[in-house]
């Protein structure tokens, strides 16, 4: 995603952005991709194989159901592109049914050069695919891949794990938009939504009983320690997992267990918790499945198809550009 400009106050932007965050009334919060630090993205790593959190195995089974047709419907000379890196277990599903028709270039497109290393270690042993890994923000490193393909490529981005969920809604559909201005007609995007479903399946799944979730929220204050010397005490803060039927998305937040004040030296900050007061730290909206054609539309993308996976519902839709 594209950053602001940082103010000469700050070091660097997650400085900045916890400095912001944290003054704003009433509902302080952090944003959600500084989750993702070294550890963050570890425990996430877990989160996907705790039992109570459905969404990657969910989609794993759709790939894995769905990929030649996928790649069915993207007849051409086809290049794939994807934002963010994850695992490469899902993406291995379709650049594998894709390298039975075709040598194919793959783009990853992270801001961590970590993440691209690993991706390209997982995938570099499939027969006929080529890994560029793009150090961008997405719309950067989108614009770069689609302005470098050659007359007569197609694009194929993925959008996967229903990351778009940690959009707010009106923010999601600009993002898709953003996407599409990066794209020509006949372009695709598989996009991953995690679909609405019952009240006490999807709090279990932000809120697990063996607390790697808890850790997952958490650590974002222990990283605000680690890397701004802030003294958060860990013990005063719980995780908390809610529905807001308004927004239809699932809320992480980081409660105060008693009064306290703390002290971030790297964001200049001194800020005062009451007790029960909470740092609003992620957002995971839910879909309906019929309400992505629609916004893809309003986007400038037709959705020609659409696979489901009923166990734990979750759509996959491939959105063509119009
Ligand atoms: C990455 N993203 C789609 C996950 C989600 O489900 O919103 C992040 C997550 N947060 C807590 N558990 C998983």
């Amino acid at each position: 995603m594209t950053q602001p400009a940082l103010s000469p106050r700050f070091s660097n932007a997650f400085a900045e952005a916890v400095y912001v965050g944290l003054s704003k009334r009433p509902q302080k919060e952090l944003p959600s991709m500084y989750l993702y630090d070294e550890v963050g993205s570890a425990l996430f790593e877990v989160i996907t194989a705790l039992p109570e959190y459905g969404v990657t195995r969910a989609e794993e089974r759709v790939l894995k159901a769905h990929a030649a047709d996928i790649v069915a419907a993207m007849p051409g000379d086809i290049q794939v592109a994807e934002l963010g890196s994850g695992s490469g277990r899902k993406t291995r599903l379709i650049l594998e049914a894709l390298c039975k028709k075709q040598p194919t270039a793959y783009h990853p497109i992270e801001i961590s050069r970590t993440a691209l290393q690993l991706c390209r270690r997982e995938l570099s042993d499939i027969e006929r695919v080529s890994i560029v890994g793009h150090e961008r923000d997405y719309l950067a490193g989108l614009s770069e891949v689609s302005a470098k393909r050659k007359d007569g490529e197609r694009l194929l981005v993925l959008f996967l794990g229903s990351t778009i969920g940690n959009f707010a809604r009106l923010a999601a559909t600009k993002f898709l938009r953003s996407i599409r201005g990066m794209l020509q007609p006949g372009d695709a995007l598989l996009l991953g939504t995690d679909l609405i479903k019952p009240l006490p399946v999807l709090v279990a799944a932000y809120d697990d009983p063996i607390g790697v979730t808890a850790a997952f929220n958490l650590n974002m204050l222990a990283r605000i320690n680690r890397e701004l010397s802030g003294d958060f005490p860990l013990d005063a803060f719980e995780h908390v997992a809610r529905f807001n039927p308004d927004a239809r998305s699932i809320e992480m937040h980081l409660r105060a267990k008693r009064a306290l004040s703390v002290r971030v030296r790297g964001a200049d900050l001194h800020v005062e918790f009451r007790e029960g007061e909470t740092i609003w730290t992620e957002s995971s909206h839910k879909y309906a499945a019929d309400e992505v054609a629609p916004i893809a539309a309003d986007a400038g993308f037709e959705c020609t198809h659409q696979w489901r996976d009923e166990q734990w519902q979750f759509a996959e839709s491939l959105l063509v550009a119009k």
